[in-house]
């Protein structure tokens, strides 16, 4: 996504500019082409050579450079995108106000590109009604933000928002920026992700070796995308995605009600969750104490979500499973489609080296309703979950 891509990478005064050279870093490791413009007051915080470094390529820090005439209306007009890190309560004043008295406001008057700005400043700065005023004129005029976030500021503790958003936050919203407006731009897509956790008393649980990684890659690639993306987790050791809701939950009827309360607002459902099939049919209140003779432990079957959520679907949801066999993977999977009257179903065969549970590859075959097939060969998951999302834009049309 990033190879060749230019970007503006505008850095003002704020102490969080020390964070921008490690987003510098991600963008150029990336293979984007980093043109970093300094303001005078981030001058005084991270030197023109840090980040001359991590991008290999000339810093801008002046409207008045010999030889650079009229970088400061090129620069913005022949970017991808622009990116503000950190940008100061005075940036948005001036950029607010259309100035253009030095290099960065001047580009970002004259830019074309899209412009995505990560605000950082002492808390009460953030809260006073001129930042406010700025930041609501600046986003209606379709410039995009990310942050800032709660979290500790140079001057101490505060439990209100002004710290600048983390590198790789920036970086995933700049990738939403820059996916552009796509299919799934605004639709609502529900994704299930991990496996479910069954109790036998307090402390014993039954469960599998489901990872969540792969629901978690679609999530977070549908996000990507454009989409508002809710997704409902089992217990997994994932970090949460960027701009995902993530909900969590134990059980199979857990996850099943979660699922009941979203589906309504849903566009799309996305089942890569593997919920347990069965329960203990008794759950003890009290740990079963150790015992030499062992025990037997009867099950029952837990809900089914998909069968069980049919009658709740409504005409403009696409539903799309999953299955995961061992053995005849294909031929199962096309079964359940038409039992479970999806849209589409992604098969994998757990019995395929790389493919299935808790690894950080697949290979799948994904078929839709209408008969259409599609073998996507082992990769990372996160490219399989661009080929399930591609696959889903072109079912809906
Ligand atoms: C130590 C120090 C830290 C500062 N941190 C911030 C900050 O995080 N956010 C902010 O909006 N201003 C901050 N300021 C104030 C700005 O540096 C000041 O408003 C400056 O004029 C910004 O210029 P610029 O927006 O052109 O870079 C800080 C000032 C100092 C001296």
């Amino acid at each position: 996504m990033w190879r060749g891509r230019r970007v503006v990478l505008g850095v003002t005064g704020g102490i969080a500019a020390y964070k921008s050279v490690l987003l510098a870093r991600e963008l150029s490791l990336r293979g984007a082409l980093v043109d970093v413009v300094l303001t005078r007051g981030a001058g005084e915080f991270v030197g023109a050579v840090t980040f001359e470094s991590v991008t290999r390529r000339p810093v801008h820090t002046s409207l008045w450079e010999a030889g650079r005439a009229l970088e400061h209306v090129s620069l913005g007009q022949d970017a991808d995108l622009i990116i503000v890190a950190p940008a100061t309560a005075n940036l948005l004043a001036r950029a607010a106000a259309g100035m253009a008295d030095d290099l960065l406001t001047a580009l970002l008057l004259a830019g074309t590109a899209p412009v995505l700005l990560a605000p950082a400043m002492n808390d009460e700065m953030y809260a006073d009604p001129a930042t406010s005023a700025n930041l609501a004129l600046l986003r209606d005029r379709g410039w995009r933000t990310v942050g800032p976030n709660i979290g500790p500021l140079a001057e101490g503790a505060s439990d209100r928002p002004g710290r600048m958003a983390e590198p790789e936050e920036i970086l995933a919203h700049a990738e939403r920026v820059l996916a552009g407006d796509g299919p799934l731009q605004g639709a609502k897509v529900l994704v299930t992700a991990g496996p479910t956790r069954e109790a036998i008393d307090p402390v014993r649980v039954v469960t599998n070796r489901s990872s969540g990684k792969m629901g978690y890659r679609i999530a977070e690639a549908a996000w990507r995308r454009g989409a508002d993306v809710v997704l409902v987790s089992g217990p997994t050791l994932e970090p949460p995605p960027v701009g995902v809701t993530v909900l969590r939950v134990e059980s199979t009827a857990e996850m099943a009600a979660m699922v009941r309360r979203h589906l309504p607002d849903s566009d799309v459902l996305i089942m890569a969750a593997a919920p347990a099939d069965y329960r203990p049919a008794v759950t003890r209140d009290a740990k079963l104490p150790r015992s030499e003779g062992g025990f037997t432990l009867a099950f029952e079957s837990t809900e089914d979500i998909l069968v069980a959520t049919m009658p709740e679907r409504h005409a403009r949801l696409t539903t799309v499973g999953f299955a995961l066999e061992t053995g005849a993977a294909v031929e199962k999977g096309r079964a359940k489609l038409l039992r479970k009257q999806l849209d589409m179903i992604v098969i994998n065969d757990a019995l395929e080296p790389g493919a299935g549970f808790d690894v950080d590859t697949n290979a799948v075959t994904i078929l839709d309703c209408h008969g259409v097939e599609q073998r996507v060969t082992l990769r990372s998951k996160a490219e399989v979950a661009e080929s399930i999302l591609d696959a889903i834009e072109a079912y809906r049309g």
